[in-house]
């Protein structure tokens, strides 16, 4: 089998961060997304894995490689437009071959891997398999409508009204007949060719199609809180390591990890949290939920359920910092130069939320 992942898309939920990083690069735990997909893909047994790229191929390459690290062989794949997921299994048709494939969205998380599903597809005579989860906002997604005895009876992308309440995950296995599908079906209402509607063309045209349900979580990292929350549960997931060095006056619980060369000075640090390598935490309180990446300086600040990017400076906050995502190189500090102030330099489309007048 290969694997296929997707990380074309310009991440427009994500701004500002994705006007000068990939979405699929952006780290839970301290490891890109896309990263954790490749490893999900490799841990399946699959190591010729091909990556359709858009606009930010060249930070994504830059980030991969070749996949080595991995033990795997990377083909890259530039899709010129986002022309939807059934029109980058079309531009793939030369890497797939007749081999029986997974497509993996690249900004999905998910729950224990991939290993049982294709180890089922592999050996199964399925034309495809599909993964589908119960959530609470269908019409975001890729809905499917099953019979009595759960067979697949139609699939919809996003509908108004929906069937049920079982979403479409980001991973799919096909074999060679999905390209007579995305060749057959026309772009949907916003302009892209549906891998819904590949399906959906499936199913009526007698191909066996199966749905798998899958019942731990998944999160399709669309939206700041979707990170927040990936990171939340791959945090809690996380097997605690600790390489970097901690002092005696601080206070590390047993669900940390502290990478290679960081320092934990005089802190607190409540697990589940990682520290990331080279990152310094100085009188500081880093709460739960909450992960700093590489070559941050962390001083006299509170931080919990967040994520932090490489190299940033949180210094002389006298505020916690919670529910929040900051991108690379950013400094946030208490400024002595009067006026007193609040002193900004941020990005298009920053959010910043400041306490109100009335809550202390
Ligand atoms: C895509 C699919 C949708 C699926 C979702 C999962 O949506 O079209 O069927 O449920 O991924 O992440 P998109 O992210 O393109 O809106």
């Amino acid at each position: 089998m290969k694997g296929l992942i997707l990380s074309g898309g310009k991440g427009t939920r994500l701004y500002p961060l994705t006007f000068t990083s990939a979405k699929q690069l952006i780290p839970v735990a301290n490891k890109p997304v896309l990263f954790r997909v490749i490893e999900a893909i490799r841990d399946a047994g699959i190591t010729d894995i091909g990556i359709v790229v858009g606009d930010t191929a060249e930070e994504i390459k830059r980030a991969v490689g070749r996949g080595g690290r991995w033990g795997v062989n990377i083909t890259y794949i530039p899709q010129e437009q986002p022309l939807g997921l059934a029109h980058a299994v079309k531009i793939s048709q030369d890497f797939l071959g007749d081999d029986r494939f997974v497509m993996f969205l690249g900004d999905n998380v998910i729950q224990g891997g991939i290993s049982p599903l294709i180890a089922q597809f592999a050996s199964s005579e399925y034309n495809s398999q599909i993964v589908l989860t119960r959530v609470d906002q269908p019409e975001q997604y890729g809905v499917a409508e099953l019979d009595p005895d759960g067979r697949i009876v139609r699939l919809v992308e996003k509908p108004k009204e929906p069937p049920s309440d079982l979403a479409l995950v980001g991973i799919y296995m096909f074999d060679h007949h999905i390209f007579e599908a995305v060749n057959a079906i026309t772009p949907s209402w916003r302009g892209e060719l549906e891998i819904t509607d590949a399906i959906q063309w499936l199913v009526e045209n007698g191909y066996k199609v199966y749905p798998y349900i899958h019942r731990g979580w998944w999160i399709d990292t669309g939206r700041p809180g979707d990170m927040l929350e990936a990171n939340s549960l791959v945090l809690e997931e996380l097997t605690p390591v600790v390489e970097g060095y901690i002092d005696r006056d601080s206070e590390v619980d047993s669900r940390v990890t502290v990478e290679k060369g960081a320092e934990i000075i005089n802190s607190v640090v409540r697990g589940p949290a990682i520290i990331g390598q080279d990152t310094r935490i100085v009188n500081a309180y880093v709460g739960p939920f909450t992960s700093i990446y590489h070559h941050c300086l962390i001083e006299n600040a509170e931080i919990s359920r967040s994520i932090v990017l490489e190299h940033c400076q949180i210094r002389n906050i006298n505020r916690r910092i919670e529910d929040s995502l900051i991108g690379r190189h950013v400094v946030l500090h208490r400024s002595p130069i009067r006026p007193r102030a609040y002193k900004f330099t941020l990005g298009d489309y920053s959010h910043v939320g400041l306490l109100g007048e009335d809550s202390g």
